[in-house]
């Protein structure tokens, strides 16, 4: 496929058919997702290419907790699980609430899911350089996700697809025991991948024009 024609149309691909991926194209993506950047160029990531159903159906019932959270967030009219404002939900009850729908309903069922990649970084090995902001720190995900996003753009070229999905990280000791992770290996993502039942092709995004500005925040809108 043509660059361009890839990025455009690597959705979240949740809806697969029953085609496993064979090893050979799992491989090739990952050979051309390694080359992505990272801090200092220190590719401290680890893929675990996950197939046994039942490791599946574990790391997507990790996921559960935080999905209730997100409903309740949602129905209180909150932008779920950000932190730059306080949460009016209490969480720990949503967390154990299990008459709550699962807003995503496929992570009750990852094991219909044909392959979970876990990606996995190395806190020894990233670059920081917001740690000492007062703030939630964003720039060491710089030298995972990029890597992490990679492998879906492969996969899409491919004629595979994925979503890229983070919930599994608010229980990050469980997953990091149930794959044999060290507790400086950070569970960046949790890529379900698999061929989609349709590959979608229009993808609802902002145009340049509301995100891209000219010398400043405050300047003219980049537009041609
Ligand atoms: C950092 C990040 C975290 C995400 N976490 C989840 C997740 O935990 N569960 C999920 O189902 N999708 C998750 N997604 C997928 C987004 O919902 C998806 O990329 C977005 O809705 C756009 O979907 P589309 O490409 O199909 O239009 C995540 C995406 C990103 C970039």
């Amino acid at each position: 496929m043509e660059l361009y024609d890839v990025m455009r149309t690597t959705f979240a691909a949740r809806d697969f058919t029953g085609d496993d991926i064979p090893d050979e194209v799992l491989h090739r993506a990952l050979d051309a997702a390694r080359f992505a950047p990272s801090g200092g160029n220190r590719q401290g990531w680890k893929v675990i290419v996950v197939r046994r159903p039942e490791t599946k159906k574990a790391l997507g019932e990790l996921c559960i907790p935080a999905l209730r959270i997100a409903y309740k967030q949602l129905k209180a009219g909150e932008v779920y699980w950000q932190t730059a404002t306080p949460t009016t939900v209490d969480t720990a009850a949503a967390a154990a609430d299990d008459s709550l729908p699962l807003i995503v309903p496929l992570f009750a069922h990852l094991d219909t899911v044909p392959v979970v990649l876990v990606v996995a970084v190395d806190l020894g090995q990233v670059a920081s350089m917001d740690k000492d902001l007062d703030r939630i720190g964003v720039v060491s995900g710089g030298s995972v996700y990029p890597f992490a996003w990679n492998i879906l753009l492969g996969l899409r070229n491919e004629g595979y697809g994925g979503s890229l999905t983070t919930l599994v990280a608010s229980a990050e000791p469980q997953a990091q025991e149930l794959l044999g992770l060290q507790p400086h290996e950070a569970v960046a993502a949790m890529l379900l991948c698999g061929k989609p039942v349709r590959q979608l092709t229009k993808l609802k995004r902002k145009p340049v024009e509301t995100f891209a500005f000219r010398e400043r925040a405050d300047g003219e809108a980049f537009t041609l």
